[in-house]
C-alpha cells in the first residue's frame, strides 16, 4: 500500500478525499496535516476529524496547521463555496477527539524522516504546510517519495481569476517554493480536476449508503448547488482533491502527462499564482525538458468518480 500523509484544508471535496484515502486498501494513511483555505484552520481540523471518524479513522494523527499565508498578510476563505461550516452548512455538531499537539509542518518533518524514501506527500489546500516544512528540514525532498497536489492550471483557465487555480492563488509564495525544490511533483491541476465530476446519481448513490456515503451526500448538496449556479447550469460538482490521493497511489489512471517545468507567479500582476507549464512540443510528443521534475496530469480517466462514491458507499461500520 502506497504511504500517504494529506494536507487539507478540509471544505466538501477535501472530506472526500479524506473518506477515498481512510478507505483504499491501497493507501495507507499516515496523518493528516490541516491548513487554512476554504475555511478557517480550527474549522478545517474539526471537519478532518469529523470526517475520519466516519470511516473507522480515529486514531489516525491530525495535526493543525498555518492559518494563513507564507508571507503574512490577510487570508481569504471559500465559505460561499463549501458553506459556514465548510461542510455543505449541515452544522452537524457532533464533537470530535483533540487533534495532534504538533504542526501539521513538524508532522510532515517527522513522518517523512520515519518512512524516508516512501512518503507520498498530498497537499490538496493551499501549499503553505508543505513550504513551512521544507523550511524546517532542508533535506525533505530527498526524504519523500514525492508530493501529489492538487492546485494549479497547466492548460486551461483558472477558477478564481482567469487564470489561477484557488490553492495557488491563496499562496503563491509557498507554492512557488515548493514547485522549486528538487523533489517529484505530480500535479492534479484543473486541467484534470474540471473532468472527473460527481452527478446526481452519484449523490444518490452515496444517500443509499452507509453512514459515510449518507455523510458525504448531505454536504454535497450544497456543493453541487454552487457548481450548478456558477458552472454547470445542473446539480454536479468537481471532485478535485480525490485526485490527488490516487494519482499519488496509482488507482487513477492516467491518459496523459507529460513531465514539465512549472513556474508560479508570485508577482502582484492578473497572473498572480498562475502555474506556468511549459507545454510546448506537444505535437512532438513533448520532449525531454532537462532538470524537469513535474508530472502534469493532462487526461485522466473519469471513472475514478464511480470507484470512489462505490468505496465509500459500500463502507458500513469501522474500516
Ligand atoms: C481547490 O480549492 C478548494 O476549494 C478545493 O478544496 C480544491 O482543493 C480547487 O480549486
Ligand atoms: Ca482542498
Amino acid at each position: 500500500a502506497t504511504k500517504i500523509l494529506l494536507d487539507c484544508d478540509t471544505g466538501v471535496d477535501d472530506a472526500m478525499a479524506i473518506m477515498y484515502a481512510a478507505l483504499h486498501p491501497e493507501i495507507e494513511l499516515l496523518g493528516v496535516g490541516t491548513v487554512w483555505g476554504n475555511v478557517e484552520v480550527p474549522l478545517a481540523t474539526r471537519n478532518t476529524l469529523r470526517v475520519l471518524g466516519l470511516v473507522g479513522g480515529d486514531t489516525i494523527p491530525v495535526a493543525p496547521g498555518a492559518a494563513g499565508p507564507l508571507a503574512g498578510g490577510p487570508a481569504s476563505f471559500a465559505h460561499h463555496v463549501h458553506g459556514d461550516d465548510g461542510q455543505g452548512n449541515i452544522h452537524d455538531g457532533v464533537a470530535v477527539r483533540s487533534p495532534a499537539g504538533i504542526s501539521a509542518a513538524q508532522q510532515i518533518v517527522e513522518l517523512a524522516r520515519k518512512h524516508p524514501g516512501q512518503l507520498w506527500l498530498v497537499p490538496v489546500g493551499p501549499l503553505t504546510n508543505v513550504a513551512a516544512a521544507l523550511a524546517l528540514d532542508p533535506e525533505l525532498p530527498r526524504l519523500v517519495a514525492g508530493v501529489s497536489l492538487m492546485g494549479g492550471a497547466a492548460g486551461c483557465p483558472g477558477n478564481v481569476t482567469p487564470v489561477a487555480e484557488a490553492n495557488i492563488h491563496k499562496d503563491p509564495d509557498a507554492a512557488a517554493a515548493v514547485f522549486r525544490a528538487p523533489w517529484r511533483i505530480v500535479m492534479a491541476g484543473l486541467d484534470v480536476t474540471t473532468t472527473v465530476l460527481l452527478t446526481a446519481a452519484h449523490r444518490e448513490r452515496l444517500a443509499a449508503g452507509g453512514e459515510a456515503g449518507r455523510y458525504l451526500a448531505r454536504i454535497l448538496q450544497h456543493y453541487g448547488e454552487y457548481y450548478r449556479d456558477e458552472v454547470f447550469g445542473e446539480w454536479a460538482c468537481c471532485m478535485h482533491d480525490t485526485l490527488a490521493v490516487a494519482a499519488a497511489a496509482g488507482t487513477l489512471a492516467v491518459r496523459l502527462a507529460p513531465v514539465v517545468h512549472v513556474e508560479v507567479d508570485t508577482s502582484d500582476g492578473p497572473a498572480r499564482g498562475q502555474t506556468i507549464a511549459d507545454l510546448r512540443g506537444a505535437h512532438r510528443g513533448y520532449p525531454e525538458q532537462p532538470g524537469a521534475h513535474t508530472t502534469v496530469l493532462l487526461e485522466v480517466d473519469p471513472r475514478l468518480a464511480e470507484e470512489a462514491v462505490e468505496l465509500i458507499a459500500a463502507h458500513r461500520g469501522s474500516a
